[in-house]
């Protein structure tokens, strides 16, 4: 029996000056109030500061070294599930979201995701890249996800009309109940499992690593 609220984490991708992702992820974070189901929480990248990964390895071979990254890793850390608010550019998700990904392992692992996009096609490239690598990082990305793009997109774009976020209430809040709907399931399905097995790898997994450390062990000796 899990008595908490699972916590989500919403994550705010873009980092630059002039971003327009603040006003999709206000939007965002008054429906998850009102749906009242989860802890959310507004997660902005560009708070951490953090530089390009440079570190020995992925923190699923060695902790990380840098304190920006560690801090990153513990603020992810406490979510049991999350929500990206991706732009696209170049076809691609943001370079800063990507970073972010990159500097924690661990953390992100038997974790579901869902993904709210913006853009002339809903950002519907940069989501199924982050499926991809959602999937790369052990976790689980739900199958539906909120698209703001074409004309809708500029309606609410300070290029196009600028219009207030809540116009598309009518067209996105259908689909942001079947997402929320599928991360619930998710989240409680793997938050459950987590703390049945607490986190660690399987069996196979854990048998595997013993034996390379051995050999490690014998080819330093
Ligand atoms: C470098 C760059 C590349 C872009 N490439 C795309 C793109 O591939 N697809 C798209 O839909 N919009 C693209 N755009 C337009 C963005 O959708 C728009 O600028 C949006 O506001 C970016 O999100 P942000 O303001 O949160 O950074 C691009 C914008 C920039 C600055």
């Amino acid at each position: 029996m899990q008595d908490e609220k699972p916590r989500l984490g919403v994550i705010i991708g873009s980092t630059r000056d002039s971003r327009f992702a603040d006003k999709p992820a206000a939007w965002l974070m008054t429906h998850l109030q009102d749906d009242g189901h989860f802890n959310a929480d507004l997660i902005d990248v560009r708070d951490f500061d953090l530089p390009f990964f440079n570190e020995m390895a992925s923190n699923m071979h060695m902790p990380s070294q840098d304190a920006r990254a560690l801090a990153w890793q513990a603020k992810i850390a406490d979510y049991d599930a999350y929500i990206f608010v991706t732009a696209e550019y170049n076809h691609a998700l943001p370079a800063s979201l990507k970073n972010a990904l990159d500097q924690a392992y661990k953390e992100w692992n038997q974790k579901p995701f869902a993904t709210l996009g913006y853009g002339g096609l809903g950002a519907a490239r940069a989501i199924e890249e982050l499926r991809g690598i959602g999937c790369a990082l052990q976790m689980v990305p739900v199958s539906a996800s909120l698209h703001v793009g074409g004309s809708e997109f500029l309606r609410v774009h300070p290029l196009g009309q600028n219009e207030p976020f809540e116009v598309l209430d009518g067209i996105l809040k259908p689909s942001l109940g079947s997402m929320l709907d599928q991360l619930e399931w998710w989240t409680e399905a793997t938050r459950s499992a987590r703390q049945k097995t607490l986190g660690q790898p399987g069996k196979r997994t854990m048998a595997v690593a013993e034996t390379l450390k051995a050999m490690a062990g014998e080819t330093t000796a």
